[in-house]
């Protein structure tokens, strides 16, 4: 994920801003760039790789200035390249973005109408042109600003300079975090409060929605509708140390709240949005046009997401998949097609039974393909390719972000494969792609239900025994939720294909048996429902995750109902996962388990 650092302050900015991004620097990137203004001139520096290039240029061209902006740019819309690293530039406004903007083709198009050209080929520059744009027709900086940013679609977190101002900076949130920071005289943005804890460990972080404007004797925080708003000013904690808590109760919390940017962070490297495509892996030794058959295999959630990735691979590039948790992998002694493609999913990369079933495949003549968070694991340097998630540290023992970030790059894996077998067109391939792009948005929306979802749990936590039950990828979908339930709060949980209900588990059902349903409005829902109607018909207590459509079909008027955003069926694993995260989360809270670290478990199961 990108990092943003702002600083309106006393000194010279420009050293004082490569300082805060060594910072982010665990976020990884690819470029970073800085701009300041000083005598009504706007000036910048940026540079292609580590920030040890841009600390060279700044050596040879120092820039001055008391007010500056500062970037570590993740490539989203176009390459790694100097020109396409941030701020960018419109003739009198510097921006900085982390996020993806979902409407930048249409908005491109109107500023190109409008006389604007573009030096990038990225979607941030639009940003600077529509703010230059709207100073240009009359408007105020803070009005060109507002208007811009309820233009915007997708994901953001900004950074804004003006040519003509030395005092004045402005920042907005959708998404990506973004906080003030309070100095003695100075104010600052940032990404995170490791980001500025540099300058101090005041901290304000706007909400999604919000805008600021900071100026020399203070500053303003508005919400979208441009009505001033007051968020709370809090005393970070440890924000020295590159992992920590923050500002939530438990690893878990903060973990699952990352979600929308490292889902962010994980899709834009491995897709190009703006050719709406899947980008060729760098270094990536085979084609799935290779292969006529596909070997998945992992442990816990890890397999969950495999299980996911069947129903893709096997839809969108009809490939078949044989899939096994690796634990009974690795004894069955399969018979795997001659030079076919094994896929090993791993957040720790140290799991024994998934390194295991990795060096049968290997044995058995497969190619390698590892989907791991920790790039210099062993399961990682023992496979052929690598397919990092970017998640960032996974403290928590419950894996979430790691999950989502897993069926992300699964998701991108899947349709590169229907491409290259040429089971999907270039349209279809551009649609999804497009979808994906959603993905970071519509996380930060789901969030927004954790109050609710913070109340059902409180009633769950009550009971001693739980049914999960999906159809289609909302089944394995039903095994993660049941997982997480288990794992953190202890209680019993088990998972069906909601079609298996009748051959057998309605046996269970009765008022002590609740049963959460996993179930967006697709083309199998009315099968659903009859599911629910028949657990219901026996005194059953249902919990329906759904959408607004499912909720008014369903019309199951005694079921507690999780309503979700719309958004397109290739997205719904990945963000159903969240609601049965928080379930279980809040569940334990309310139980009070060790949520970090859950009884007879470990995050990584490196032993048989
Ligand atoms: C997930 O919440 C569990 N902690 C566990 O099932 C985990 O997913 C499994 O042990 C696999 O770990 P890995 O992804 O590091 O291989």
């Amino acid at each position: 994920m990108c990092g943003i650092v702002g600083i309106l302050g006393k000194k010279p900015v420009a050293p004082l801003i490569v300082d805060a991004l060594k910072r982010l620097e665990y976020r990884g990137y690819d470029s970073a760039g800085v701009a300041t203004v000083e005598g009504g001139k706007l000036d910048r520096l940026r540079a292609k790789g580590k920030l040890v290039n841009l600390e060279q240029r700044l050596d040879e061209n120092p820039l001055s200035g008391t007010i500056g902006i500062g970037h570590t740019r993740w490539a989203t819309h176009g390459a790694p390249t100097e020109e396409n690293a941030h701020p960018h530039f419109s003739s009198n406004v510097a921006v900085v973005h982390n996020g993806i903007i979902e409407n930048f083709k249409p908005l491109r198009e109107e500023l190109t109408e409008a006389g604007f050209s573009f030096a990038s080929q990225t979607d941030t520059e639009v940003i600077a042109h529509m703010v230059c744009h709207g100073i240009n027709q009359g408007l105020s900086p803070e009005k060109a600003v507002h208007e811009c940013v309820k233009k915007l679609e997708g994901a953001f977190a900004l950074a804004i300079l003006f040519r003509e101002h030395d005092d004045l900076m402005f920042g907005a949130r959708n998404g990506p975090p973004l906080a003030i920071g309070h100095g003695e005289g100075e104010l600052f943005l940032g990404s995170d409060a490791i980001a500025l804890s540099p300058f101090t460990n005041k901290i304000t972080y706007l909400d999604d929605g919000d805008w600021c404007k900071l100026e020399r004797d203070g500053y303003t925080v508005y919400d979208i509708d441009g009505n001033e708003v007051s968020r709370e000013t809090q005393t970070s904690v440890g924000a020295s140390l590159m992992v920590d808590k923050g500002n939530y109760r438990h690893f878990m919390q903060k973990e699952i709240f990352e979600q929308p940017e490292v889902i962010s962070h994980a899709l834009v490297h491995y897709l190009d949005f703006a050719e709406g495509k899947v980008r060729d892996i760098e270094g990536q030794p085979f084609d799935f046009s290779d292969f006529e058959r596909l070997s998945i295999t992992a442990c816990g959630t890890a397999s969950y997401a495999g299980q996911v990735a069947k129903y893709w691979f096997e839809r969108y590039a009809r490939l078949p998949v044989d899939i096994d948790v690796a634990s009974e992998f690795r004894y069955r002694e399969i018979p795997l097609s001659p030079n076919g493609l094994a896929l090993v999913i791993s957040q720790s990369g140290e799991t024994a039974d998934t390194l295991a079933s990795l060096r049968y495949c290997k044995q058995e003549g497969q190619k390698i393909g590892a989907i791991v968070n920790a790039k210099d694991s062993t399961i990682a340097r023992e496979s052929d390719a690598i397919f990092p998630i970017l998640a960032g540290p996974e403290i928590g023992v419950a894996s979430t972000k790691a999950f989502t970030c897993q069926l992300s790059v699964l998701a991108a894996l899947a349709i590169q494969a229907g491409r290259k077998r040429g089971k999907l067109s270039q349209e279809q391939e551009e649609q999804l792609v497009q979808e994906l792009s959603e993905t970071p948005r519509l996380a930060s929306e789901v969030l927004k239900l954790e109050e609710q979802i913070d109340n059902l749990a409180r009633d769950l936590s009550h009971y001693k025994h739980v049914l999960f039950l999906g159809r289609d990828t909302n089944y394995p979908l039903a095994m993660e939720g049941a997982l997480k339930l288990k794992e953190t709060s202890y209680i019993h949980a088990e998972a069906y294909a909601a079609g298996e209900l009748k051959h057998g588990p309605i046996a269970l059902i009765d008022e002590e048996m609740p049963v959460v349903v996993i179930a967006p409005y697709d083309h199998i829902f009315e099968k659903t429902v009859s599911n629910m109607q028949e657990v219901a018909a026996r005194g059953g207590k249902i919990i329906l995750i759904t959408d607004e459509r499912g909720a008014k079909e369903a019309a199951m008027d005694g079921a507690q109902i999780i309503i979700m955003p719309d958004m397109p069926q290739i997205i719904t694993p990945i963000l159903y996962a969240i609601p049965l995260q928080l379930l279980s989360y809040y569940a334990a809270l309310h139980l009070g388990t060790d949520v970090d670290q859950p009884r007879n478990l470990a995050k990584s199961v490196t032993v048989e």
